[in-house]
């Protein structure tokens, strides 16, 4: 997903007077507008957080977990549903602002450690992540709301010059009953777009997280060409400079670690 720690600060930051503006600051909204994890509603956070420690624990650049654990927090994600993390589609997040131009994706930031971060998009109709990438991660995404456009792709190992060559891996709508996407460092849809199709919330699980200061922040890219062939579809993409905006609330959920 798109954003770095530093990111994250600074989005979060830059929301906050949006977020008075919308009333939709989660600490003096969760009495009367619901959708906002609550104490009594941390167990499924905290087990997320939990087994995702474990598949984590030797997260590093490159990492893959095993596929057995990938089954294991795979099969947890599967089953879980928007209210076992204390939101409902009701929440103000994902309703857009006709203020505004375009909708505002939300993050709510669940959880971190240096091996692995957690939370919720949220994202009102027409949203648009953009074209991004996650530079030596696994991701685990599960959509938990809505339905949404994935289009995602693999780098073709080819010597980066300019725009880079990578091969479709994804280009499919995905709703609340699909199973849980694994994207991996060099397979399975390193870089992705979202577009929702209706209101959608989307959590991810990701590890190693972003790291600006390690060369591995999250770059933007646009499609400049694309050929197909007998062994799939192909699009050269550029990457470009980050104008995609993000509301940030960090949930301060009190995970036990
Ligand atoms: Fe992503």
């Amino acid at each position: 997903m798109p954003i770095g720690v530093s990111k994250l600060a600074a989005a979060s930051a830059s929301s906050s007077q949006r977020s008075r503006r919308r009333q939709r600051n989660p600490s003096s909204a969760s009495s009367s507008l619901g959708g906002i994890p609550t104490a009594s509603k941390k167990s499924a956070i905290q087990t997320i957080y939990d087994v995702s420690k474990d598949v984590f624990a030797a997260a590093a650049p490159g990492f893959q977990p095993l596929p057995s654990d990938v089954a294991r927090l795979s099969g947890f994600l599967n089953g879980l549903k928007l209210q076992d993390v204390g939101l409902d589609a009701s929440m103000p997040y994902l309703r857009a602002d006709p203020d505004e131009g375009h909708p505002t994706v939300t993050y709510l930031h669940f959880a971190d450690s240096p091996k692995l971060t957690f939370g919720v998009f949220c994202l009102p109709e027409s949203a648009v992540i953009p074209l991004h990438d996650h530079p030596g991660m696994t991701v685990f995404s599960k959509i938990l709301l809505g339905s949404m456009h994935i289009k995602s792709y693999d780098w073709v190992k080819t010597p980066p010059t300019g725009a880079r060559l990578a091969k479709l891996k994804t280009d499919t709508i995905f709703d609340a009953s699909s199973e849980t996407v694994v994207l991996y460092p060099e397979n399975g849809g390193n870089l992705h777009c979202f577009t929702a199709a209706t209101p959608c919330v989307v959590l991810d699980v990701m590890g190693p997280p972003y790291c600006q200061t390690q060369g591995r922040d999250c770059a933007y890219y646009d499609v400049k060409a694309t050929r197909g062939g007998e062994d799939g579809q192909y699009a050269w993409l550029k990457q470009v400079r980050c104008t995609f905006k993000i509301d940030t609330f960090h949930m301060g959920l009190n995970i036990r670690k």
